[in-house]
């Protein structure tokens, strides 16, 4: 799947002496939804090059997971940086094309005769196109069928009050919402702000800059589908343990912790990342239990999570989930969506109906020899005694440029006790862990084991010889716990894409899946009103 995308080269805010350019959101959202939907992309723009940013769209209050990704990924800002002139490419060459907004498209694309001529080549090849935001505005000279593209159809875009709202209603060209009327589209919006996509045939338009991350879904479900968006993932996990409102859609009952990692300076000869070089950076954390249900009872044998924040002196993050098995149960998403209905828990029994479990075990025979891997370990006690486990492969790069494939464990400092029976007490697990935290700060050592070439970088269901080296790259010390509704980590998507420059994903599509659908979890439950999580401030307070 090859997907164009056009940006702007205007940068002049009409007459008003300031900058403009394209909006930060609606490249990097729409970039890394198509990268993770495993589409190659190409950025054009009329001149080439690195293209004008909207410095408005580049304040704190403009920041979201997709442009702080954007800002420590150097692959992606190298993209940016060198985008092909628009003149040199060929709707034939590309499957869809998506053009992003900000206020510069309304001056130079919505007149680019290369523009116009390729949104029609496009659009006449049964391509779908997709605009948001002031993108729209681009189509405004385009023509089917010797009539204005959007007439008759339905359609979306930046609206009057919007503009208003950002006082540029006289500085503008022209209003998005009252050409796409005066051309005989069928517009439609909703509040300023809110996110909206409308899709009317083979053609996408997005309402504003926080409708371009499903403006680039609706472009993708036109070009596949049957695809297995992030969207029918979120809604695979809802299937299975209902909708919790304002809870994670897995992995939602948890508690959060912070604490600090030290690093030893072991790790540099691997890679250049901030968080190798010696010395202390903070964390922020959260220990969770597998499953959508935030009330579930604690089990010694439920999966347990552990999602870790680094922050690095130099602004970047770094972000992991890990849980507590060593193998993932399924080599690639598509068996791991299918397995989670497989595995469903039958209200009447509490337990997987065989039948189904059966049919996925003949589906799919090499899941049972994992499944035996993983249960053969013996489950600690505790959180505070768990060996956590990063699972995908990751590649790193040092100083000189060498790339090393790696995986990552954390292995407790705290002795290791052989779980027993559950307690009486539903939340044991997390009682304990406050209890122990409030004793004495929980230390893990970060070890990174290193592949060697020819060492499966693509499949977590498949560990890796045990002899491989071992690298202790420093501890992490966690001394502080916080009920959810105080902690800075329930906000935190601990995506396995926010890597810093060092650190890149392998080829293992399990990554990106991952990091896509924990996009659209969080976009689902940041939404919604919460209701108290299981271990509240007063349990954590109890336990002082
Ligand atoms: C295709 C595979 C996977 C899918 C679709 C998936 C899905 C999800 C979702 C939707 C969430 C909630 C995200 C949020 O709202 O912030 C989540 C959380 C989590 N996942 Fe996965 N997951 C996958 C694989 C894995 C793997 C391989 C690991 C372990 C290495 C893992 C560990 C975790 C942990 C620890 C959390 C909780 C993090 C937190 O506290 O926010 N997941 N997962």
């Amino acid at each position: 799947m090859k997907i164009l995308m056009v940006l702007t080269s205007h940068d002049k805010l009409g007459n008003t002496g300031r900058k403009t350019g394209f909006w930060l959101e609606e490249f990097a959202a729409p970039y890394f939804t198509f990268l993770d939907a495993g589409a190659a992309v190409t950025v054009a723009s009329p001149k080439g090059g690195q293209p004008p940013l909207d410095p408005v769209s580049d304040t704190p209050e403009g920041q979201t997971e997709l442009t702080r990704r954007f800002k420590q990924d150097p692959a992606a800002q190298a993209v940016l940086a060198n985008t092909v002139r628009l003149g040199d490419v060929k709707a034939s060459d590309y499957d869809a094309v998506f053009y992003p907004g900000g206020h510069g498209p309304m001056w130079d694309l919505a007149e680019d005769p290369h523009s116009i001529a390729l949104i029609e080549a496009f659009y006449n090849a049964g391509k779908p196109i997709a605009a948001v935001c002031h993108a729209p505005g681009v189509l405004h000279r385009v023509q089917f069928q010797g009539q204005p593209i959007v007439k008759g159809k339905r359609v979306t875009g930046f609206t009057n009050g919007e503009e208003e709202a950002v006082h540029l209603t006289k500085v503008v060209p022209f209003l998005v919402e009252d050409e796409l009327k005066r051309l005989g589209g069928l517009y439609e919006k909703v509040a300023n702000w809110v996110p909206f996509v409308v899709t009317d045939g083979r053609l996408v338009t997005g309402q504003n800059p926080a409708s371009s991350r499903s403006g680039a879904a609706a472009l993708l479900k036109l070009l596949s589908p049957d695809a297995l968006t992030p969207a029918r993932f979120i809604d695979r996990f809802e299937q299975i343990h209902g909708v919790h409102s304002g809870f994670r859609r897995n992995h939602a009952k948890g508690l959060g912790v912070s604490g600090f990692f030290d690093s030893n300076g072991t790790g540099v000869r691997l890679s250049k990342a901030a968080v190798f070089e010696p010395g202390r950076v903070p964390v922020i954390g959260r220990f969770s239990l597998d499953g959508g249900q935030p009330n579930q009872p604690d089990r010694s044998d439920t999966r347990r999570g552990l999602g870790l924040q680094f922050a690095l002196a130099n602004g970047e993050v770094w972000r992991t989930a890990m849980i507590n098995f060593p193998l993932f149960p399924v080599r690639t998403p598509e068996i791991f969506y299918e397995r989670l209905l497989a595995f469903k828990h039958d209200p009447a029994t509490g337990q997987p109906d065989p039948a189904q479990v059966k049919a996925f075990e003949e589906r799919h025979p090499e899941t049972v020899e994992v499944l035996k891997t993983i249960t053969a370990e013996p489950q600690a006690s505790g959180f505070g005694n768990t060996t956590f486990h990063g699972l995908n492969a990751f590649l790193f790069t040092n100083a000189a440029g060498t790339r090393t494939p790696v995986r990552w464990i954390l292995k407790p400092m705290q002795p290791f006790e052989t779980a027993t029976a559950a307690s009486l007490d539903k939340n044991y697990l997390f009682h304990e862990l406050i209890a122990q935290i409030h004793r004495q700060p929980l230390r893990w050592r970060l070890i990174v084991i290193v592949g060697k070439p020819g060492d499966p970088t693509n499949d977590p269901s498949i560990g890796w010889p045990a002899d491989r080296e071992q690298v202790d790259v420093g501890t992490l010390t966690l001394d502080r716990v916080e009920a959810e509704e105080l902690s800075a980590a329930t906000d935190i998507i601990f995506n396995p894409l926010m890597l810093p420059a060092g650190m890149a994903p392998s080829d293992d599509p399990v990554i990106r899946v991952r990091s896509a659908a924990y996009v659209e979890s969080f976009t689902r439950r940041a939404g919604e009103p919460k209701e108290p999580s299981a271990i509240t401030p007063a349990d954590v307070k109890k336990g002082e």
